[in-house]
Parts: C-alpha cells; sequence; structure tokens
C-alpha cells in the first residue's frame, strides 16, 4: 500500500500551478454522452477518479483518453447502454451523473448505487424526484438504480426540496433535448455547475442562470467541441491552508480569483497577506488567527474545505469554530488529528478548535478532503508523521506531493509492494 511519509514544520516558498477542477471535469465527461462527435476537454486534472469516468465511458462502446497532459479526447457515437466497468460506479460518486447523462441519450439507464467518499448519509432522493417530475420512472434498491420513460421526458418546472450539486447538475443533464422550457429552482450555483452549462452551451445547448434559477429551453442535438475546465478553487484553497500552517508565501497560478472572492476575504481576516493578480495569487502567511466559519452551498464556505480548515485552525491563534451545515457527519478527520495531540470538540454539527503544538503520528485518511487534512497537519507538526490510504487523495488532488516538495515540504509517497 501507498504511504505519504512528511516531516514537518518547513516554511513553503515557491509557486504552485492549480489544476483543473475535478468536480467539473467528471459530469463534462459524462456529459460527452449527449454529443455523438469528438469533444476535445482542456484542463483536465490527471486524478484517479479521472482514469476511472473515461474507463467507464470506454467500457460502454466510447472512445475515451488522454490525447495530451491535461486534455482528452471523447467520442460517444458508438457508446451503448450496457456498462462493463461497473465496479468503478461504486467507487466514485460522480459516476450518478450517468443517470442524467444515459436518460437524455438512451432515454433509460440502469446502475449500480454510485458510491464514493463516505461522509455521511449521501441519498439521491432528489435526484429521482428531478426525474420523475420530467415524467421519468424511478425504481431503486439498495443495489441498483433503473430509471427509464414509457413516453417521451416532458419539460416541467422542478423546485429542489434542498440545494444540491449533484441532482441540479443531473435534472440540467437530462432537460438538454426536452421539448419546450424547462426549469430548476433552488439549485446549486457552484462553479463546477456553471462549467457544466458553459460546456453545454458550447456543444449547442440553450441553458440560462438567473441566480438559483437555471432555465433550460430544449434542443434537438450537440456538436462536437473544444473546451477548457474551470480551476480547481478548492485545491487552490487546500494550498492555502498549508501556508497558513507551515508560513511563508507561495504563489498559485492558473486560478479563477472571483471564484475565491468570498474566502480570500476570510483569509485575509484572519491575518494572511492575500495579492491578487490576472489568474494568480500571492499569498504570504506571518500570522495567522483563528476564525469562526459555517459550511453551506456555494458562495458560502464550502464543505469541501472543512477539513483542511480544521487542521488549519490547530495551528491558528485562538483556534476557532466549524459548523457543518452540508454534511451534518464530516468529521471522521477529527480522530485522526486527535492522535496527533490536536485539542477538538465536537457538539454535534460544529467543532471548537483550540491550537495546539501537534506531534507527527500514524495517520489514515478516511475521505479525499480528509486525507489532504492530514497532509496539511502533518505539514506543521513536530517530527514525522505517515498517511495511509493515499488512494483516496489522488482522487482529486493531482501530483500533491509533487506540488508540496516543490514549495520546500519535506514529503515523499513511498509506493507500495
Ligand atoms: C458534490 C461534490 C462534493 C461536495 C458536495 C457539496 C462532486 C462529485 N461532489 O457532492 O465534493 O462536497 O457537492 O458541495 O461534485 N442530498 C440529499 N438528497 C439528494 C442529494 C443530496 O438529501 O438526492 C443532500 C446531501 O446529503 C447533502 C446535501 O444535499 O446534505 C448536498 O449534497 P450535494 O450537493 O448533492 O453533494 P454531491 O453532489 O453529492
Amino acid at each position: 500500500m501507498e504511504k505519504i511519509v512528511i516531516y514537518g514544520k518547513e516554511k513553503l516558498e515557491g509557486s504552485i500551478k492549480v489544476s483543473g477542477m475535478k468536480n467539473s471535469a467528471l459530469p463534462i465527461i459524462f456529459a460527452c454522452l449527449l454529443i455523438p462527435e469528438d469533444c476535445i476537454i482542456d484542463n483536465v486534472p490527471r486524478v484517479s477518479d479521472v482514469s476511472n469516468a473515461l474507463k467507464i465511458l470506454n467500457s460502454m462502446g466510447a472512445k475515451a483518453e488522454f490525447c495530451g497532459q491535461h486534455s482528452v479526447i471523447i467520442n460517444t457515437k458508438n457508446a451503448k447502454e450496457s456498462i462493463k466497468e461497473t465496479s468503478l460506479i461504486c467507487q466514485m460518486r460522480a459516476s450518478s451523473y450517468l443517470m442524467g447523462a444515459m436518460l437524455s441519450r438512451f432515454g433509460s439507464v440502469e446502475i449500480p448505487m454510485p458510491g464514493g467518499c463516505n461522509f455521511g448519509v449521501r441519498p439521491l432522493d432528489l435526484h429521482l424526484k428531478g426525474f420523475s417530475g420530467l415524467g421519468a420512472i424511478c425504481e431503486e434498491n439498495d443495489e441498483k438504480i433503473k430509471i427509464f420513460s414509457n413516453k417521451k421526458l416532458k419539460c416541467n418546472k422542478i423546485i429542489l426540496d434542498k440545494i444540491s450539486v449533484g441532482a441540479t447538475i443531473n435534472i440540467v443533464l437530462a432537460s438538454v433535448f426536452i421539448d419546450g422550457v424547462t426549469v430548476i429552482s433552488n439549485c446549486a450555483m457552484e462553479p463546477h455547475v456553471e462549467d457544466l452549462i458553459s460546456f453545454l452551451n458550447k456543444c449547442g445547448a440553450c441553458i440560462n442562470r438567473y441566480g438559483n434559477v437555471i432555465i433550460c429551453k430544449g434542443v434537438k442535438r450537440l456538436y462536437g467541441t473544444k473546451y477548457k475546465i474551470f480551476p480547481d478553487m478548492i485545491e487552490a484553497l487546500t494550498y492555502i491552508t498549508y501556508v497558513g500552517i507551515c508560513k511563508g508565501s507561495i504563489d498559485i497560478s492558473g486560478v479563477n480569483t472571483q471564484h475565491l472572492s468570498n474566502e480570500i476575504k476570510l483569509f485575509r481576516g484572519m491575518g494572511f497577506k492575500i495579492f491578487e493578480g490576472q489568474s494568480r495569487l500571492r499569498v504570504v502567511a506571518e500570522v495567522i488567527n483563528g476564525a469562526d466559519v459555517v459550511t453551506s452551498p456555494y458562495p458560502c464556505f464550502p464543505t469541501d474545505l472543512h477539513p483542511q480548515f480544521a487542521a488549519l485552525l490547530c495551528y491558528a491563534n485562538g483556534g476557532g469554530s466549524i459548523k457543518e451545515l452540508v454534511f451534518p457527519t464530516r468529521f471522521a478527520y477529527v480522530k485522526e488529528l486527535e492522535k496527533m495531540g490536536a485539542c477538538i470538540k465536537r457538539h454535534g454539527n460544529t467543532v471548537y478548535i483550540r491550537d495546539a503544538d501537534l506531534k507527527g503520528a500514524m495517520l489514515d485518511a478516511t475521505d479525499l478532503r480528509a486525507g489532504a487534512a492530514l497532509v496539511a497537519a502533518a505539514l506543521g507538526a513536530e517530527g514525522k508523521s505517515e498517511i495511509n490510504n493515499v488512494n483516496y487523495i489522488v482522487r482529486g488532488y493531482e501530483n500533491i506531493v509533487e506540488k508540496i516538495a516543490n514549495i520546500g515540504g519535506k514529503i515523499k509517497l513511498i509506493k507500495g509492494d
């Protein structure tokens, strides 16, 4: 088994280039099922979830492969409804986008239950309610989901009971070819939703978003295109937490500063000096103070930064708190940070964190962002840490070990047997 070994307390100096956003690359890759022509997608991160998404499409008879360091070419003209790589679906939450994409392309879909990072119950009821609203019949048991329609899907007004990135994306995917106008209210506004909409529109779709309402006018077909994925905002924010813990100064390039504006304000309030340039940030961390945050859908503080921010609070003067409103049980990282000496009290969906001197330890990544948080904590800790279950981390962070080593972190990836 691979593991990451870190010797902490090194100052970080240098430059990091942010990769393309995993959470938009995945829906865009599955959206290619709607387009029976060549699509070239640029700025695709080389992470294992992306390779698995490409494998799933290939196993359906499509042609989907990297054609450059960060470019993929996808042609789904010959794709069939049957998927051979079903085990990969169970490993990745984003495989749920097969539901909307296959419903649009084939009029029906049957897949095993999508898996993914386990930070509590992750139901699909909002997705299925949305499909039902469009006239589909949804059948689900513990193992699989079947969605089909005896007639053509029909446009409708769909109101999401709760804001959901996945349900928003799936309902958009299902609506692209439906005659008339489909309206989705209370939708998610994350940049990855915007990214998917921009991609589909570039292929000929007619989708507009006005605040939290998406209006999709059905089109007859879509055409191949070349498209560049947005930068990964969570990756950029993760590296800001790392420099906050280790102190020093780094340049982060390839970012969209608009996507980060609320967090930049928050970090500045904590003592970070952040200078904004054209698609880049210079981040200087000397004295960092704590803060209290509440996670909520975009544009509020992202749940995907919660664990890394918790690690930062362990080192920030005065500590702080995090209230988790999106995934109320996303606290698996707490036990791991406690092994290092972290002072964390949890009450329900809130953690209260005091600053403490953390020591290196043997750690287990429990999911993607929790893994990124352990890397953060280990970078600031005294002595050696070993992080197991690296497979979670490489699902979403491209070349994380090299990127940190390049800015002065003492970090190594030890290959397994
Ligand atoms: C996506 C991201 C994930 C991120 C999350 C929130 C991908 C692959 N994953 O996950 O990294 O943490 O957005 O920003 O892009 N919910 C329901 N019923 C549903 C769907 C969701 O109750 O049918 C609930 C969830 O349990 C959660 C909340 O809605 O409490 C938000 O979840 P959602 O936005 O759907 O997250 P994902 O799309 O799964």
